[in-house]
């Protein structure tokens, strides 16, 4: 079975399909951090972020691999363990120079369904899963939350986790993240054909969770 779900940044998806992911018994397939290790590669390299040709020469040349394990997936880099790198601001920023390079998005797609058809079985989560990775996904999901409810959240993420922020600042952040993944001429973040929309703004992730399971139940 295969369950993708897009939508836009800080919308709670990767906490919803972890737990659908664990209550199906089936794997967790966090495309994000395909275009957040390339990213990290470029920056340690110092490679260019405008020069598309030496984007797509990199993310062909290093070894991403995504290890399922216990407490989440963990990202390795060229056999080295980049989880927590590629979570830094820097990386979330220039993200979407790789993400934005059609090239780049070549590899990576077909670097995803390669780990996909290892799995088999996986909930897939990122902006363009059942538009074009998998578009024959068993069922597709698009999940959103308004930019305010998604940047209040991502506010007190930080501020749990002790770092200094200003909710101004976060949610200009979120609009601007937005306006990159909708506008992008390669993969434009889309509501797939077919998926079911839920709007999270209202909901906990265990009750969204409990929704999308729901319907996986529920399909024909
Ligand atoms: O979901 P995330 O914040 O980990 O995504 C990191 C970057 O990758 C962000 O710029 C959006 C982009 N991305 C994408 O273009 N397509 C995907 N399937 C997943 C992420």
């Amino acid at each position: 079975m295969i369950i993708t779900i897009d939508g836009p940044a800080g919308g709670g998806k990767s906490t919803v399909a972890r737990k659908l992911a664990a209550v199906l018994g089936i794997a967790f397939l966090d495309t994000g951090a395909t275009y957040r290790a390339v990213t990290l590669a470029a920056l340690r390299r110092g490679v260019d972020l405008e020069d598309t040709a030496a984007l797509s020469r990199l993310a062909s040349a290093v070894k991403i691999e995504l290890l399922p394990g216990r407490d989440g997936t963990r990202v390795l880099l060229d056999g080295a363990d980049v989880t927590s790198e590629i979570r830094s601001a820097e990386v979330s920023d220039n993200a979407h120079y790789v993400a934005g390079s059609g090239p780049v998005r070549a590899v990576l797609v077909d670097l995803q369904r390669r780990i996909g058809s290892v799995l088999g079985n996986f909930v897939a989560e990122g902006r363009d899963q059942g538009s074009v990775v998998f578009p024959q996904a068993d069922v597709k999901f698009y999940m959103d939350a308004s930019p305010e409810v998604r940047a209040r959240r991502r506010f007190e993420e930080m501020l749990a986790s002790g770092q200094e922020a200003e909710f101004r600042q976060v949610l200009e952040a979120i609009l601007l993240r937005d306006g990159r993944d909708q506008s992008r001429p390669v993969a434009p973040l889309v509501k797939p054909a077919g998926a079911i929309k839920i709007d999270t703004s209202h909901l906990t992730a265990d009750e969204v969770a409990a929704e999308l399971l729901r319907h996986v139940k529920e399909r024909p």
